[in-house]
């Protein structure tokens, strides 16, 4: 039985990832930001995603805010939600990884349990954790959708560092911190991630 299915059986393909990445000359994996709301994610995702596409290699962004508004439509943000968030684009991200992209998922991703989960749907090293390293009242300062504000002022409840936790990641591949206002562009810290991939043999 595979979920809440019987008679299902896996179908084998003729061509397998190996032949794909081949193809692409590439290895398929999975880049996974976590961070508070306004801490950076998507920036850097786009930065990295568009560094990746000038030297040749093809990435897809799966972006918490974008996925929700078709596939995770129906998910709110209580915690029972949040886990489901991420268990969705986790597997979505595991099968672009098995199409040999390098899928980068950006989702605030609060707890560390889901994240793991996630990590264990791949082949060990394919799952690359990347931290946004900001602190609350960083994030708090840029606002950059009013929400901390609306947070605060009770209009949004539930609201991630403010009323609802976030679980920074204790065994990140990648930790890209930003202390003050004053951190490096986002460009120098997609930078670190390729250094990380050519470093592993992901872009070959
Ligand atoms: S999660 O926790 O991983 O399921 O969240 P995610 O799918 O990444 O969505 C986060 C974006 O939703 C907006 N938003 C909220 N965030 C946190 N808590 C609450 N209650 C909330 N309500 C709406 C917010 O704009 C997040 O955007 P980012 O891109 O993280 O700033």
């Amino acid at each position: 039985t595979v979920g809440n299915s019987t008679n299902i059986k896996w179908h084998e393909s003729q061509v397998e990832k190996i032949d794909r990445q081949k193809l692409l000359q590439q290895k398929g994996c999975v880049i996974w930001i976590t961070g508070l709301s306004g801490s950076g994610k998507s920036t850097v995702a786009c930065a990295l995603s568009q560094m990746l596409y000038q030297r040749g290699k093809l990435s897809y962004i799966l972006d918490g805010d974008n996925v929700r508004h078709g596939l995770n439509r129906d998910l709110g943000f209580k915690a029972e939600d949040r886990v489901e968030n991420i268990r969705r684009v986790g597997e979505v991200a595991k099968l672009f990884a098995d199409a040999g992209f390098i899928c980068i998922a950006c989702l605030i991703s609060p707890y560390r349990r889901d994240r793991a989960a996630c990590r264990a749907m791949l082949p060990s090293g394919d799952f690359v954790e990347v931290f946004m390293d900001v602190p609350l009242r960083v994030c708090e300062d840029r606002d950059p959708k009013g929400l901390y504000k609306l947070a605060r002022a009770g209009k949004i409840k539930g609201f991630t560092g403010i009323d609802d936790p976030y679980e920074p990641p204790l065994d990140a591949e990648i930790a890209l911190q930003c202390n003050t206002g004053d951190c490096s562009t986002p460009y120098d810290m997609a930078q670190k991630v390729i250094s990380y991939l050519e470093e592993k043999g992901f872009l070959q």
